[in-house]
């Protein structure tokens, strides 16, 4: 009997952001067979308030390798707003924020989360950096026995790990239900992390790639001379190592270092690596996002070795 799990316990599955990796956990929820609700906030002057969720979706439907395993799975998402439609989270066992990884932003989210959901209804989280006690500053006991971090892995179906941080007054039973969900309907390998800056994957991957990106600075490589470094050779074949950064996100990483830099204590070695990456910057500033803009270090390195040429 230790081995059978309560299969009626998460029925639902409410997760809030809808760009890289939120969209991305909803298709793997949904690969389940469990319904899922994806909101993401109202842009500015839209006809259709949910047409970012909508949006991210319908992009789904067209990446490759794909994220749904079937167009069946895809119509489990129902898509919404969170200025119309956060009130139903009462409706969801789970709820998993996706939001961007900046603190004020999460907290503001769980300020009303905590309003709306039902005691007992987990809420993770699924930052690369933040430290799970500073998540749940100002929120109520009920909120912070109902938190924990649960960090997947880009992209959420094919990779098959997830960092689980659970806090101090994470309620075990509540803990246990979700990995146990992870594990036999997710098809994810638990590895339980403790609360520390960038926890086990971040605090080693957030370092590498930025290692990468100021040594090709630094000593003048082309993106491809960096990759072939510390591409192959560093067991990253496939993307090499900026390739990887275009999936993540080109702007998750100056949030990354910032985030980092601020929670690791005075002296750390990582302080150098992570200092601010002009080229970074200025790539954001022009839209090179990585794949979900308008290209990462690739398109980028050719489109302004063709202006200065
Ligand atoms: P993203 O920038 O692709 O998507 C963030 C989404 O959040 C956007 O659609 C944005 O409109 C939405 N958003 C912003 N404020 C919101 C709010 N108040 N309510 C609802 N939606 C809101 O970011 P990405 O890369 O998906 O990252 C999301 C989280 O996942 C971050 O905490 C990040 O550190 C973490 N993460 C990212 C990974 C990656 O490979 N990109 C891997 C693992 C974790």
């Amino acid at each position: 009997m230790g081995d059978t799990i309560e299969t009626g316990a998460i029925r639902k599955v409410c997760v809030i952001g809808a760009g890289v990796m939120g969209a991305g956990i909803a298709a793997q929820v949904a690969n389940s067979g469990t319904p899922v609700l994806l909101l993401d906030i109202v842009p500015d002057g839209a006809t259709d308030r949910d047409a970012v969720a909508k949006g991210a979706v319908a992009k789904l439907l067209k990446t490759d390798p794909a994220p749904f395993m079937s167009k069946r799975a895809a119509k489990l998402v129902e898509t919404g707003n969170i200025e119309d439609h956060l009130d139903r989270v009462g409706e969801c066992d789970w709820i998993i924020e996706a939001v961007v990884e900046r603190l004020d932003v999460k907290q503001a989210l769980y300020t009303r989360l905590e309003e709306l959901k039902r005691p007992g209804t987990a809420v993770s989280s699924n930052t690369s950096t933040i430290p799970l006690g500073k998540l749940v500053e100002g929120r109520g006991d009920q909120f912070r026995r109902d938190f924990l971090i649960t960090h997947f892995f880009n992209p959420p179906r094919y990779m098959r790990l997830i960092e689980i941080v659970r806090g101090e007054a994470t309620d075990p039973a509540l803990a246990q239900r979700v990995e146990d969900f992870a594990d036999r309907f997710l098809g994810k390998r638990i590895v339980p992390a403790k609360d520390t800056p960038g926890f086990i994957a971040n605090r080693i991957g957030t370092y590498w790639l930025a290692v990468a990106i100021n040594a090709a600075m630094d000593q003048g490589l082309t993106i491809e001379e960096a990759d072939q470094i510390g591409g192959r050779p560093m067991g990253v074949p496939k993307t090499g190592i900026f390739g990887l950064i275009d999936l993540v996100g080109v702007d998750l990483m100056p949030l990354l270092s910032k985030s980092l830099s601020s929670t690791l204590p005075q002296g750390d070695p990582y302080f150098d690596t992570l200092r601010p990456m002009p080229l970074v910057d200025r790539m954001i500033a022009d839209g090179y996002t990585g794949r979900k803009g308008k290209g990462g270090f690739y398109t980028f390195d050719k489109a302004t070795r063709t202006k200065r040429a």
